[in-house]
């Protein structure tokens, strides 16, 4: 080895080191000091003060450049190349955290591969009468009851006019949640326009995400009964999308009826699934029954939704697995949950909850713990891990 490569190397090493170091670091920190103060807290106002607090985090050159420096994780065996979108690695923000497009450059100093932006609608929803969101630390779960809380389409690209993306950002986009009655195909019409505006839009974002799962709307329209899919799907068709769809699945129909949703799916120009939205059932076991009493209204992400996103991950790996690409979501909170995931087909990986109750060092933490996990098993690459359990 030639004097250079060796130095080279060398500065690699120790900047692996440093990276390892700082990120135990603030676990530690974050679980032993930050977290027990933040936890005292009402959890939206913790949140809106956190996204507030990153947006202007994300002005700041100096910042951004020390915590990549000294957080982020690159590795050739994370790297992928999905759908022409590059992934510096297969660890993202999940669609909820970022609703107003405020963190996309903290979440790249961070470690993120990916983050989805949203979910955004047509028309601005102050959001469903409180409690908003809550803890449930010992089931590990949020209570989310936001019902797609955003200023609408409009004003968030205007806000992203001018942004540039370090890494692949998408946008998740829903019905506009109103107390006024619309119909199926008014619902429609009110997606594909805000799908119009954002393809008009120069903002350079990389993939969309459609989601039909969200379990706080009025109303009483659903995508789930496969003609109601079909027609959205077509509709959608129709506009001829430069970019891809990702469609943001629901965890609680039986495996029946996502076959049959992902069977509509698959006639369309739809390059993958994301298992899933939150958790409707109170009576899941992972659920404490005392925090649960707390809240009468409202549904669960973390830890509850875990097992039923990782059945249906095996499930649409097993049936679609060549035709469309699966992103798992539901209970990461560390490097083996997302490789679990991984190795039952998830191509990338998504997160909001364990982000709140392990910390910010979460992505980078994640990467770094792939690396070994992928390293054991004696893959060069995690695309030779994808659906390695469920073959
Ligand atoms: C505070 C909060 C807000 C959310 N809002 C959205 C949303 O607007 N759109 C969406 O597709 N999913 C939303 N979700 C669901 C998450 O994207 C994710 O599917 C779910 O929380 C499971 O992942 P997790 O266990 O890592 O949190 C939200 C979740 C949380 C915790």
């Amino acid at each position: 080895m030639s004097g250079k490569a060796s130095y080279s190397l060398l500065k690699c090493n120790l900047a692996g080191k440093m990276s390892k170091i700082f990120i135990g670091l603030n676990h530690f920190l974050y679980k032993q000091i930050f977290k027990r103060i933040l936890f005292l807290t009402n959890s939206e106002f913790i949140h809106e003060g956190l996204t507030a607090f990153g947006e202007l985090l994300g002005t700041v050159y100096f910042f951004n450049f020390l915590i990549s420096k000294l957080i982020k994780i690159e590795d050739k065996s994370l790297e992928q190349n999905v759908i022409g979108i590059e992934f510096k690695n297969p660890v993202g923000l999940a669609a909820g955290f970022d609703y107003n497009g405020k963190l996309t450059k903290v979440t790249s100093s961070l470690g993120f591969g990916f983050e989805t932006i949203g979910t955004i609608t047509n028309k601005p929803y102050e959001g469903n009468p409180g409690p908003r969101l809550g803890r449930l630390v010992k089931s590990r779960a949020l209570m989310v009851n936001k019902g797609f809380k955003n200023p609408g389409i409009e004003k968030i690209l205007k806000k992203l006019k001018k942004s540039k993306f370090s890494i692949p950002v998408g946008i998740s986009i829903g019905k506009t949640n109103t107390t006024k009655h619309m119909t199926q195909n008014e619902a429609v019409k009110d997606i594909t326009d805000t799908f119009i505006k954002a393809e008009k839009s120069r903002i350079k974002f990389s993939y969309y995400e459609l989601n039909i799962s969200c379990p706080n709307l009025y109303g009483d329209i659903s995508f789930y009964p496969p003609e109601n899919l079909e027609n959205l799907l077509k509709a959608l068709a129709n506009l001829k999308l430069k970019r891809p769809v990702f469609i943001k699945m629901p965890i609680e129909k039986t495996d029946k009826e996502i076959i049959q949703m992902l069977d509509v799916i698959t006639k369309f120009q739809v390059v993958g699934v994301i298992f899933g939205n939150l958790q409707k059932d109170r009576k899941d076991p992972s659920l404490d029954r005392e925090e649960l009493n707390k809240y009468k209204i409202g549904f669960f992400s973390g830890k509850p939704t875990e097992k039923r996103s990782n059945e249906l991950i095996k499930l649409a790996y097993k049936k679609y697995g060549k035709k469309l690409i699966i992103i798992g979501c539901g209970g990461i909170f560390n490097g083996k949950d997302a490789y679990k995931k991984i190795r039952l087909g998830a191509t990338l990986v998504q997160f909001i909850t364990g982000m709140i109750f392990e910390g910010p060092q979460l992505a980078a933490q994640i990467n770094l713990e792939l690396i070994g996990l992928l390293k054991n098993d004696g893959y060069k690459n995690i695309a030779e891990a994808i659906g390695i359990d469920n073959r």
